[in-house]
């Protein structure tokens, strides 16, 4: 277990005005997210060539197609011509990728192939115009994408944490369900704080608390990496379906070591996302920004292909304990969002148990540090004032 910090001051977090403000989202977008890792998808999505899946964020849009060859690649989802969108959703694209507007049409690998009336564009170099190409790494099975921006791999930052996760083979898993997608009524940074914490489990989520034990093991790198480990409670859960899957779990899951059938392991990867490793299955959970006030819940489902009616049974079982913790996060954080723009409000201080929390606004501090202000600057200042801290924190360096 890891001890838990002794603090002589006490940590606040940032200031209400962050999260409900237009210019400093733009901000948080162009760093936080289009210049970190994003997870996308999973390998097995994308199972055959030529399959695709469409990828939003905020204005920007990616396309990752499996090649010939078995690559994955990441595109931006514009056509290089003038800029139409290409693709949308999923699906499976035969030999070529056509753009719905005049007809230019791109190899799986991105390369212009062919361009209607070429001859009408003098001079036209087509190894000039394929599809713009994004950093793309595939890690324990999942797609991950990085528009701008540089830094560790998405390995090297989960470093030996992924040992944790290679017995559930990760790999190999499929599908469980359609993506879960849901908007709420919240700032990305709300949703996040939530997941960054366990100190509100046993008020926030009755079902967890009779179902998982505490404290047992929480767990952080500096490249923010972490999480928690925990394993089903020793006393039944009073609830039919929380007991029946605490019950079914160690009989059915024979593949895994015995204490990996009662573990449940939640991961978090700073700024937006985290992976949650359950005894039958896997997910990932994604908070993006949709604007001010706003943002978007991405969640995957993932399992072994061919699971046994026992385990079948455990996922569906699985779903609804989780499904009703995801009601109660977003009824939590969008209460939260309603709060903390009330006039008056100032943030209170950060329990030990809150420390994801603190991670993640120093990581928004680190990169925008006119969020550190308690107020925010005047509308159409916030750029300039973040410049102008930047610059008095490097000549302090
Ligand atoms: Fe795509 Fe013209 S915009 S072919």
């Amino acid at each position: 277990m890891t001890d838990i910090p002794a603090r002589q001051e006490p940590v606040y977090g940032l200031a209400a005005w962050t999260y409900q403000n237009e210019e400093l989202l733009a901000l948080e977008y162009e760093r936080l997210i289009l210049g970190t890792w994003q997870i996308v998808c999973h390998q097995n999505d994308l199972a055959e060539p030529g399959d695709y899946v469409t990828f939003d964020l905020m204005r920007d849009s990616l396309v990752f197609i499996r090649d010939r060859d078995g690559t994955v690649r990441g595109f931006q989802n514009v056509c290089r011509h003038r800029g139409a969108r290409l693709l949308d959703g999923k699906g499976s694209l035969k030999t070529r990728l056509m753009c719905p507007y005049h007809g230019w049409a791109y190899h799986l690998d991105g390369r212009l192939a062919a361009v209607p009336a070429e001859a009408t564009f003098p001079g036209l170099d087509k190894s000039c115009f394929g599809l713009k190409e994004v950093e793309t790494e595939i890690f324990l099975g999942f797609v991950f994408v990085r528009v701008t921006g540089e830094g560790p791999s998405v390995a090297e930052r989960w470093g030996d944490f992924a040992d944790r996760i290679r017995p559930y083979k990760p790999e190999e898993m499929v599908a469980a369900g359609e993506l879960h997608i849901e908007e709420w009524a919240c700032d990305w940074k709300t949703a996040i704080d939530n997941n960054q914490e366990n100190y509100h489990i046993p008020v926030g989520h009755p079902g967890y608390f009779r179902l998982l034990e505490r404290g047992i093991e929480d767990f952080g790198n500096d490249l923010g990496v972490g999480g928690s480990t925990t394993r089903h409670a020793a006393k039944l859960s009073e609830n039919w379906v929380e007991r029946m899957y605490q019950q079914l779990a160690p009989k059915a899951l024979t593949h895994l070591p015995e204490a990996e059938r009662v573990t449940w392991r939640f991961f978090s990867m700073l700024p937006t996302h985290g992976i949650d490793v359950y005894p039958d299955s896997m997910d990932f959970f994604q908070i993006l920004p949709l604007g001010p006030g706003r943002c978007q819940v991405r969640l995957g489902a993932y399992g072994l292909p061919n699971p046994s009616r026992e385990v079948r049974v455990l996922r569906y079982l699985n779903q609804r304990i989780n499904r009703q913790v995801l009601h109660e996060d977003r009824w939590l954080s969008e209460r939260v969002q309603q709060g903390l723009l009330s006039h008056g409000y100032n943030p209170g201080p950060l329990s030990t148990k809150e420390d994801g929390v603190k991670e993640l606004h120093d990581i928004v501090r680190a990169a925008c540090p006119v969020a550190r202000l308690s107020e925010a600057p005047p509308p159409g200042a916030v750029r300039a004032a973040d410049a102008e801290m930047a610059a008095a924190r490097r000549a302090a360096e």
